[in-house]
């Protein structure tokens, strides 16, 4: 794990919310030309999402349109930050499974996901080692849902129309309720 992921961060960075259009946008190739600015935004993006708390947060939340995400499942409640770099699902499992889901761009919004059960996923650490795991259970759902960011897709993606428009709807009115204080 790099050591950057250590250092500790006092700052918090805001997560962006719909309809900001970097929340669907595609997310452009981590390479030795910007791995020194994802390496610096490590810090503030592992502190935002153990404030916020959550247990994923992809670059686009941050506004960044490159392709990386961090996760902590923070079993046992131990920090075990990983980060994600050009991540890719090589493997789906035929079976599909349902879990409930959030995202820190949706706050209070939760819906049943249906995704496949099992993914292996291909990706970078910041030292440009290349990993490959294979995953059940909440980190599965976790990994999809953090690579969906990175091509523009919310979980809501996955609802039914209806249930999604019903869900995007509660969200405005907490946005503007937020908003006016
Ligand atoms: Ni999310």
């Amino acid at each position: 794990m790099s050591t950057a992921i250590l250092q500790p961060a006092n700052t918090t960075l805001p997560i962006l919310m719909p309809p900001n259009p970097i929340l669907r946008g595609r997310t452009r190739k981590v390479d030795p030309s910007n791995i020194e600015q994802v390496r610096a935004l490590l810090p503030a993006m592992f502190a935002t999402m153990y404030a916020a708390p959550g247990i994923g947060l992809a670059a686009p939340q941050i506004g960044v349109g490159l392709r990386f995400a961090i996760i902590d499942l923070m079993t046992d409640n131990a920090k075990a930050p990983v980060v994600l770099i050009n991540p890719e699902i090589i493997r789906v499992s035929e079976d599909w499974a349902v879990r409930e889901e959030g995202c820190l761009s949706l706050p209070n919004q939760y819906a049943d996901v249906s995704r496949p059960a099992r993914v292996a996923v291909r990706y970078q650490d910041p030292d440009d080692a290349t990993h490959e795991i294979e995953a059940e259970g909440l980190l599965s759902a976790c990994l999809q849902h953090e690579i969906d960011h990175l091509d523009g897709v919310l979980f809501v993606d996955h609802l039914s129309a209806l249930k999604r428009n019903m869900l995007m709807r509660k969200l405005a009115k907490e946005i503007k309720a937020m908003a006016a204080g």
